[in-house]
C-alpha cells in the first residue's frame, strides 16, 4: 500500500472554500437533519460543533487522504455528515486511483459505515434508504478515481506530444545539417577548385622565366598566389564549420579575424599597389569578438571595392571606438588609373551582407557616392543591441 499522502500542489484558495462549505452544511444540517449518528439527543451546540470539526478536517485531505476519510468516516458514525463523508471517499479515489485494493478497502469501509449508522438509526434498514446510502458513499469514490485517471492520461498524452515535438525539432535539424552539408560540399566544388587552380598558375608564373626576366611580375604572382592561398584556407575553415562532423560541428582551428588585424588588411592592400591609410581611436581590440569580426570583414570588403571600382584611389579607414558606440568610416576618393580589364563578376552581395552583419548586432551601415568618390560608414552600438536598428546614420542610396 502505498504511503498515506499523495499529496498534490496547494490549491488553498479553493480547499478553503470547500472546507467552509462542508463546514457551515454540518453546522445547519444539525438543526434539519433528523439523526444524528451516535450523538443523537446531545445537546445541538455540541452536535453542531462536531459536525463543524468533521468538515474542517478536510483541509488536511490532500495532503493525508486516506488518513483524512478514516477521521471522516469517525465523524460520519459521530453526528452524521454525508458531504463530508463524500468529499473524503472523493478524495481517496483521486489520490489513490491507481491502487485497487485501497480503492476495494475504502470502499467496503465506507460501506460498512453508512450501513451501521443507518441500522444504529433505525432497524431495520429500509432498502431505498441504503441503496441511497451506498450511492452517496460508493459515487465519490468512483468520480474521484475517474478523476485521477483522467489527469493521468492528459499528462501521458501531453508528454507524447512532448515527444512527437523533440523528435520532429531532431529531423528538422538534421535535414538542415544534411543540407549544410550538402552545400558546403557544393561551394567545396565551385570555388576550392578554381582557387586552386589560380594558386597553381600564381606558383608557374613566381619561378617561371617571365618572373626571372621582371622581377615585379615575380612579385605580383606571389601575391596572388598568398592571397589564393588565404582564401583556400579560409573557405576551408567555413566549410569545417558548416559540414558536420562526427563530434557535432567543428569549431574554427584557426583563429577568427579580429581588430588587431585591421592593419595587416590595409599592409596587404598597400602591398597591392593601393594607398590606404588606418587611423584609430580607442581600443577595437578589447571589443567582443563579433563586433571586432564585423569591423575586420567591413574592411576587408570596401578595401576590395575601393581596388575593383576605384583603381588607385587613396583609401581612409578611420574607427573611432567611443564608450557607447563604434564609428567606423570607409571613404575613397576617385579612381587615379583606369578599371582594370577583366573586373571580376560583380555580385552586389558584399556591401548587404555587411549591412546584415552590423544589423545582427544592432547597428547601421551607410553607403554610397562621397565627394569624387565612395564612402562606406558603420555605427554599431558597444555593448552591441542585438537584433535592433541602431539610430545614427541615415541609410545612403
Ligand atoms: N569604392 C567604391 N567605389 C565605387 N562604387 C562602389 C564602391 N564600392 C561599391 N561600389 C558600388 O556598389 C555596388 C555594390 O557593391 P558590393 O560590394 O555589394 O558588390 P560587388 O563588389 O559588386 O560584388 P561582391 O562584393 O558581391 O563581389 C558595386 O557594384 C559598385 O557599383
Ligand atoms: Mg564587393
Amino acid at each position: 500500500m502505498a504511503a498515506d499522502g499523495s499529496a498534490r500542489g496547494p490549491a488553498h484558495g479553493l480547499d478553503a472554500a470547500l472546507t467552509a462549505v462542508v463546514v457551515v452544511i454540518g453546522v445547519v444540517d444539525t438543526w434539519i437533519k433528523p439523526s444524528n449518528g451516535l450523538l443523537t439527543g446531545a445537546p445541538t451546540p455540541v452536535v453542531a460543533a462536531v459536525s463543524g470539526a468533521v468538515g474542517a478536517v478536510l483541509w488536511w485531505r490532500r495532503r493525508r487522504p486516506r488518513t483524512v476519510c478514516v477521521a471522516v468516516m469517525a465523524g460520519y458514525l459521530t453526528a452524521f455528515t454525508p458531504v463530508a463523508l463524500a468529499v473524503a471517499l472523493y478524495t481517496v479515489g483521486d489520490a489513490a486511483h491507481r491502487a485497487t485494493r485501497v480503492l476495494v478497502l475504502y470502499g467496503l469501509a465506507g460501506c460498512a459505515v453508512g450501513l451501521g449508522a443507518l441500522a444504529a438509526d433505525h432497524a431495520p434498514i429500509d432498502p431505498r434508504e441504503a441503496g441511497y446510502v451506498l450511492a452517496l458513499i460508493l459515487g465519490p469514490l468512483v468520480v474521484g478515481s475517474a478523476v485521477g485517471m483522467r489527469r493521468d492520461l492528459v499528462a501521458a498524452a501531453r508528454a507524447e506530444v512532448a515527444g512527437l515535438e523533440r523528435e520532429r525539432n531532431l529531423v528538422v535539424e538534421r535535414a538542415q545539417a544534411e543540407e549544410r552539408a550538402r552545400i558546403a560540399r557544393e561551394m567545396h566544388d565551385v570555388v576550392a577548385h578554381r582557387v586552386g587552380n589560380i594558386v597553381l598558375t600564381a606558383s608557374a608564373l613566381k619561378v617561371g622565366p617571365l618572373a626571372r626576366a621582371e622581377p615585379a611580375v615575380g612579385d605580383a604572382a606571389e601575391q596572388i598566389r598568398a592571397e589564393g592561398h588565404h582564401a583556400l584556407e579560409e573557405l576551408r575553415e567555413i566549410l569545417g564549420v558548416l559540414a558536420p562532423s562526427r563530434g557535432g560541428r567543428r569549431a574554427p582551428r584557426t583563429p577568427q579575424p579580429d581588430a588587431l588585424q585591421l592593419s595587416q588588411l590595409v599592409e596587404h592592400a598597400n602591398a597591392r599597389g593601393q594607398r590606404a591609410r588606418l587611423a584609430v581611436n580607442g581600443h577595437p581590440e578589447v571589443l567582443p569578438t563579433q563586433v571586432q569580426r564585423a569591423l575586420y570583414r567591413i574592411v576587408q570588403e570596401t578595401l576590395t571595392n575601393a581596388a575593383k571600382y576605384a583603381p588607385g584611389s587613396e583609401v581612409t579607414v578611420t574607427v573611432d571606438c567611443r564608450l557607447d558606440r563604434i564609428r567606423m568610416a570607409v571613404t575613397n576618393g576617385p579612381a587615379t588609373r583606369p578599371l582594370p580589364l577583366g573586373l571580376p563578376p560583380s555580385g552586389g552581395n558584399g556591401l548587404i551582407g555587411l549591412t546584415e552583419r552590423v544589423t545582427l548586432l544592432g547597428g547601421t551601415l551607410a553607403y554610397g557616392p562621397h565627394q569624387d568618390g565612395f564612402q562606406v560608414r558603420a555605427d554599431i552600438p558597444h555593448p552591441p543591441r542585438t537584433g535592433h536598428g541602431g539610430p545614427g546614420l541615415e541609410a545612403a542610396p
